[in-house]
């Protein structure tokens, strides 16, 4: 059945989660179709910033880390997090980057199954995942780590006594297709095996129920669909029965169990706190605190829900609008299968890109084809999703995408 610019009108009147899109400083004629990558400003975020920096900075000085508890954003963020992802408050810490979490656990991963070496992820898995491991590799030798690539569909035949860890990120960031969290942390617990799962284009998008699941360790973004801002602080969770055992290698002061003892020898803190390393870095900390305040007040099944029409729609619509020329669907075409995005490939996709961007819609582009479209429902319209369709049919039909200036490649894609 056609579908019609009115109709998605009308879902816009009718959606419960519309008036968050004014929470966001969003400019005039930019569909924003790239919070996958970078969530776009809270307005909230603005004004608290100012604060933090006129105030608690400027006014207060040090006298912040306690009078404005500047020493307990990590945990406020953490505790924020862990509502969105089926975790308990003191099981999620905010700190580092992603990349950075994912070195720690997966260190304290092997350490908690000694003899065994093997980690097991995907190959396409988002590089910074396979680097981390690899860097493991070089720092402990090859008879201490391996990094064992296995195919999507080979995961769970591939867990066996040697696999200490499973890595996997939970939506693909180029493809968005899910994994089955709770089928595949069984297979890896039913040898033995720990699971560390990439939240990155999870958190703040889908329902995630870590507990439910049993997973044992999990990383994610803060600037993604959490809209903590460029470089936003990352978070960890290590769920509480592994919270004695679990050690993590980067032992810096804050996560000493008495930072301010200033004792010689490391001891590390009780609970999550021990993955903390050095001083939050407070400005960017508080602006991921804004952004999350924002997500925990949504309902997110309420966010499935939408964020799945808007896929669904999105599929419909390029075909119904590019006939022949559409682009190919990379993503899983049921939206139960797909993360919030929706990939498309096409040998001229970097080109593509660029127009759209020119004509104010905002994707991005993963090598070596692949356009990636975000639809994150809390400030995405119905008709957003019409309109970035019909450029992109428009594009494709003048072939305006072949300008020179489309072609050459940026640092950034
Ligand atoms: C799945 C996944 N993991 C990790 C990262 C990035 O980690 P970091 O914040 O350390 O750069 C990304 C960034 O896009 C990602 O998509």
């Amino acid at each position: 059945m056609t579908i019609t610019r009115a109709d998605l009108e009308r879902l816009d009147a009718d959606d419960p989660l519309a008036p968050f899109r004014d929470r966001f400083d969003l400019p005039d004629g930019v569909i924003y179709l790239d919070g996958n990558s970078l969530g776009p400003l809270p307005r909230a975020t603005r004004d608290r910033l100012r604060d933090v920096i006129d105030r608690e900075w400027g006014r207060d000085l040090i006298r912040s880390w306690t009078d404005n508890d500047w020493i307990g954003l990590p945990a406020r963020c953490g505790a924020l997090i862990a509502g969105l992802i089926g975790a308990a408050p003191d099981e999620v810490v905010a700190a580092d980057s992603t990349s950075v979490n994912v070195f720690k656990l997966a260190a304290a991963a092997l350490a908690m199954r000694p003899g065994r070496r093997v980690v097991v992820s995907e190959p396409g898995n988002f590089p910074t995942d396979l680097y981390m491991v690899q860097g493991l590799a070089d720092l402990l030798g090859p008879d201490r780590v391996e990094l064992r690539l296995v195919e999507r569909d080979l995961l769970t035949a591939a867990m066996g006594p040697d696999v200490a860890l499973l890595l996997l990120t939970h939506v693909h960031y180029k493809t968005g297709a899910v994994h089955d969290m709770a089928g595949l942390t069984a297979a890896a617990h039913a040898v033995g095996a720990l699971t560390l799962w990439d939240l990155a284009h999870s958190a703040g998008a889908l329902p995630v129920d870590l507990t439910a699941a049993k997973a044992d360790f999990a990383v994610g973004c803060g600037y993604k669909y959490l809209n903590g801002g460029p470089g936003a602080p990352a978070f960890l969770y290590v769920a509480r029965r592994h919270q004695e055992a679990a050690r993590q290698p980067l032992s810096g002061w804050m996560g000493h169990a008495a930072p301010f003892a200033f004792d010689d020898r490391y001891a590390p803190a009780p609970g999550i706190a021990r993955h903390l390393c050095g001083t939050p870095p407070v400005l960017s900390m508080t602006a991921l605190e804004e952004g999350l305040k924002i997500a925990a007040e949504a309902d997110l099944a309420q966010v499935r829900a939408k964020s799945m029409r808007l896929g669904d729609l999105f599929v419909s619509l390029v075909e119904q609008m590019c006939g022949p020329e559409a682009p190919h669907l990379v993503s899983p075409r049921d939206g139960a299968l797909r993360g919030s995005q929706v990939s498309l490939a096409h040998a001229d996709g970097y080109a593509i890109v660029q127009a759209l961007i020119a004509r104010g819609v905002i994707g991005d582009f993963r090598a070596p084809d692949v356009l990636r479209f975000g639809m994150a429902p809390l400030y995405v319209r119905h008709t957003d999703i019409w309109d970035a369709a019909a450029h992109l049919a428009e594009v494709l039909r003048t072939g305006e995408h072949r300008q020179d200036r489309f072609q050459a490649r940026k640092a950034v894609t």
